[in-house]
């Protein structure tokens, strides 16, 4: 057992530099009959962006909500810096939150709403002035102040919440789904915005999401739940080129698995037992059947086959080409001088060997 904390620590363990700012230990949280956190054990460091990434339902905002404090593990402890803090309300954990629900006090001016957690800790009418006046400007909201939150659009609206999770300096910052309400441009713009931000404070951050694009774009790890566990822990770069399992390489981006097929899989490794071959999209080739062995030809299995469909995406161009029995997709970059395949062509799909990545089912 760890020995529970102090409140008057918690400030002070902050600052510790070896150990992993937060841990999770074998934290388990069932609801009635309900396991909705199995086993959990994960650390975050010192400033780190860790995202939790999962379907709805596998247990992102509950792992949260124990971070938090608003929820107690029925099992399992959960450690910063070292010590545990189960007997830390969470008003005394010192955390910056924000939810998918901006939850801005709808009565009162966004000056006060950033005012609001410096107020809670006692600061002084002028340096609250002060910090107020700097984060709007950090924020680009400074000629906002005086608006009340329903004169904001969505955007803005995140913007303060944002800055009201950040303007106390807490020691780390929790997201849930925090860009989930904002439409598709404005999230892309609030993605970066927030990477700037979380640079600029290097506050340790743990996010919440089920958009994968979000989770790759912002995070330094992500961790991947799947029904309350954690299925694969690792940076955006190696879960994707390198999942674990078939669901980590699904979730995250499109992926063909290698079911069904009625040729031999050439690779460089040995497939180990349990697992399936799988191949992502973009890697694959797609040209005409006449078209030849390319010059790195034996470092390449090709295969031929039918264009089923092909779906016009912008700046890329998906097919869908039966091969035997299964149907690859392959996405390409359009280019000036690559031809279009239509439905009914026949082309030659061909991928490097060293592309195909073994998943455990
Ligand atoms: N307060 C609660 N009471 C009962 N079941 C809950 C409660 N909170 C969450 N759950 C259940 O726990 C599981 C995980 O929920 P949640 O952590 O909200 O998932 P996510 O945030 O990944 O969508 C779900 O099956 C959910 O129905
Ligand atoms: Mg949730």
């Amino acid at each position: 057992m760890h020995a529970p904390i102090q409140n008057s620590e918690v400030a002070a363990l902050h600052e510790s530099p070896v150990l992993p700012q937060i841990e999770f230990s074998s934290v388990t949280k069932t609801y009635g009959k309900v396991t909705a956190v199995r086993d959990l054990s994960m650390t975050v460091s010192r400033g780190e962006f860790l995202t939790i990434l999962g379907p709805s339902g596998s247990g992102k905002t509950t792992t949260l909500m124990l971070l938090a404090g608003f929820e107690a593990p029925t099992a399992g402890d959960i450690l910063i810096a070292g010590r545990s803090v189960a007997a830390v309300p969470s008003y005394r954990r010192d955390q910056g939150i924000v939810f998918q629900s901006y939850a801005l006090f709808p009565h009162l001016t966004v000056t006060r709403n950033l005012e609001f957690p410096l107020e809670m800790r006692g600061i002084n009418t002028a340096e609250r002035t002060t910090r107020v006046r700097r984060m709007l400007e950090r924020v680009h909201l400074s000629d906002l102040g005086g608006r009340m939150p329903s004169q904001l659009s969505g955007g803005q609206q995140q913007r303060v919440a944002l800055a009201r999770a950040l303007i106390a300096d807490p020691p780390f910052l929790l997201l849930d789904e925090p860009l989930g309400a904002l439409d598709r441009n404005l999230r892309e713009q609030m993605q970066i915005e927030m990477k700037s931000l979380h640079k600029e404070f290097g506050i340790t951050t743990v996010c919440v999401t089920h958009d994968q694009e979000e989770a790759l774009t912002l995070s330094d790890r992500i961790v991947v739940m799947r029904a309350g566990r954690i299925e694969q822990t690792d940076s955006p770069e190696a879960l994707y080129d390198r999942p674990a399992t078939r669901f980590v390489a699904k979730f995250l981006g499109e992926a063909n698995i290698f079911e069904n097929h009625n040729f031999k899989i050439e690779s460089e490794a040995e497939q180990p037992s349990g697992t399936v071959a799988m191949i992502r999209p973009e890697r694959i080739c797609i040209v005409a059947t006449d078209a030849g062995k390319r010059g790195d030809g034996d470092l390449r299995q090709f295969v031929t086959g039918i264009v089923d469909d092909m779906i016009y995406a912008g700046p890329l161009r998906k097919y869908h080409v039966r091969v035997g029995s299964s149907v690859f997709i392959v996405r390409e970059h359009v280019a000036a001088r690559q031809p279009i395949f239509r439905p009914g062509d026949g082309v030659c799909l061909n991928w490097l060997r060293s592309d195909i990545r073994f998943v455990a089912t």
